[in-house]
């Protein structure tokens, strides 16, 4: 088994790197950061939970130096530069705005950890500040935002990550090779579930003053103005429309993007059909689904979505995974592992692929911050998620509550930017900015 294992490691590095083409002009590759060779110096924008946990990250590294903290809430802003200062012995620059924190020219790169409605203005304006960007997943609420996002990354030849680390995990990249070899014979259908009920657990509370040296016009930013309440904001955001989509969006693109990386899709499905809403917990705060099914249909290959509320517990004894059927057996995985259960082939009296389990080795988040890191360096623009990948994803995801949010069965035309025959659908494709924020013209 360890040897197995050594070998699908060691070569998982090569499929991986062949899984990306490029995209990029060759003119753009001689583009270097200000600090490059030399020290890179991060900023991050919004500091609270997955944003801190990136610098984190990006701090293991000798050559980065994080010169810029930036975040709305006075508090946080500033019990994180205490805690930058103790564990680096450096000051950080304090900002409650970002576009002042893109003004230093210093900056080499920044990190976007804000909640999902603010990914695509704080990624745009940084893609024309000429900063290099590891942004959140999903990289943004609504699908004409991935675009514009895109378009600036490439207008403006920046190097981008996106945070969907499981595309630097070690057993991810042997679970993409296995599943490329063919060994588990015509794959018809990929399972992917997330029983989780963080966030559909509370009944709704009455909107609070804006709490002290917090900027709530700030936070709100570009989303439609509603007054403060604690439920929506630091944390459980995601569960309001404005702002995130439910588990969809937050657990979706993470699940959805290995599936779509180990079939190889990198466009948009035929159909996609959607059910859900709030079942399990009908009185509770939140907007987005407790429950929900999608289908997204290909030629010949269905892969199906769904998170049931109420429940934690799933498929394979797993609360979270996904499932690979294929004629010879199927394939099971989630962060911990991935393991194969083999089909049985009656006439010779055995299974007819071996039973298989490779195990994690939890350093993808750390492997993703480097490889940003080294890309940067290097000024390779094909990370291991670029922004086209973080893209195709949100819009995945994105495509599954519209569905869902509509009723109806969604083919999306990619090229034209619209759903066929369907303008109700077409209506939650691109948001209309709150005065005096402006939708990239990019
Ligand atoms: N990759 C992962 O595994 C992973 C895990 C968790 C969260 N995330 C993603 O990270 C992002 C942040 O999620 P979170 O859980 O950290 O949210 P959070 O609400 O805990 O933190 C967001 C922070 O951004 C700040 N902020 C909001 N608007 C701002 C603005 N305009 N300028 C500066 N700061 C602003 C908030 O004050 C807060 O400190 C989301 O996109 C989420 O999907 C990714």
């Amino acid at each position: 088994m360890g040897t197995r294992r050594q070998f699908i490691k060691t070569s998982a590095a090569a499929v991986a790197a062949g899984l990306t083409s490029s995209v990029w002009g060759e003119s753009l590759l001689n583009l270097q950061p200000s600090g490059a060779n030399d020290k890179i110096r991060v900023g991050l924008i919004g500091c609270r939970n997955m944003g801190w946990s990136n610098l984190t990250d990006f701090l293991l590294h000798k050559e980065v130096e994080c010169i810029a903290l930036c975040d709305i809430d006075s508090k946080i802003l500033h019990e994180r530069a205490a805690e930058l200062e103790k564990t680096t012995g450096r000051k950080p620059k304090l900002f409650a705005d970002y576009r002042k924190m893109l003004e230093m020219k210093e900056l080499d790169a920044v990190i976007i950890g804000t909640p999902d409605h603010w990914h695509c203005l704080q990624f745009t304006d940084a893609c024309s500040a000429g900063k290099d960007i590891y942004v959140e997943k999903p990289i943004a609420n609504y699908i004409a935002e991935c675009d514009v996002m895109v378009n600036a990354a490439r207008k403006y030849g920046r190097i981008t990550s996106v945070g969907q680390q499981q595309r630097s995990g070690n057993h991810w990249k042997t679970m993409v090779e296995y599943l490329q070899s063919g060994q588990l014979g015509t794959v018809a259908c990929a399972d992917i579930w997330a029983n989780f009920n963080y966030g559909a657990l509370s009944l709704p509370v009455s909107n609070t003053a804006v709490p002290e040296g917090v900027d709530y016009e700030m936070w709100q930013g570009p989303a439609q103005a509603r007054p403060f309440n604690p439920q929506h904001f630091h944390g459980s955001w995601r569960m309001f429309w404005a702002y995130g989509g439910g588990l969809m969006t937050d657990w979706g693109v993470h699940l959805l993007d290995m599936v779509l990386w180990g079939m190889d899709i990198k466009h948009m499905p035929k159909r996609i059909v959607g059910l859900g809403g709030k079942f399990a917990y009908p009185d509770n705060c939140p907007e987005t689904f407790d429950t929900l099914k999608v289908t997204y249909e290909f030629d010949s290959f269905l892969m199906n979505w769904s998170n049931v509320g109420g429940t934690e517990t799933g498929p394979y004894n797993r609360n979270y995974g996904m499932a690979f059927k294929g004629t010879n057996g199927t394939l099971v995985a989630n962060r911990d592992n991935w393991e194969i259960y083999p089909e049985w082939d009656g006439k010779n009296k055995r299974n007819k692929i071996e039973s298989i389990k490779v195990e994690a080795d939890f350093q993808d988040h750390k492997d993703h911050v480097s490889n940003f890191l080294a890309c940067m360096k290097s000024r390779d623009f094909e990370t291991a998620c670029t922004i086209e990948n973080g893209s195709l994803c949100a819009k995945y995801a994105h495509l599954g509550n519209i569905a869902a949010r509509t009723g109806t069965v969604l083919v999306y035309d990619d090229s034209a930017k619209h759903f066929i025959n369907n303008a109700e659908a077409d209506k939650y494709l691109r948001p209309s900015y709150r005065s005096p924020w402006q939708f990239p013209n990019v």
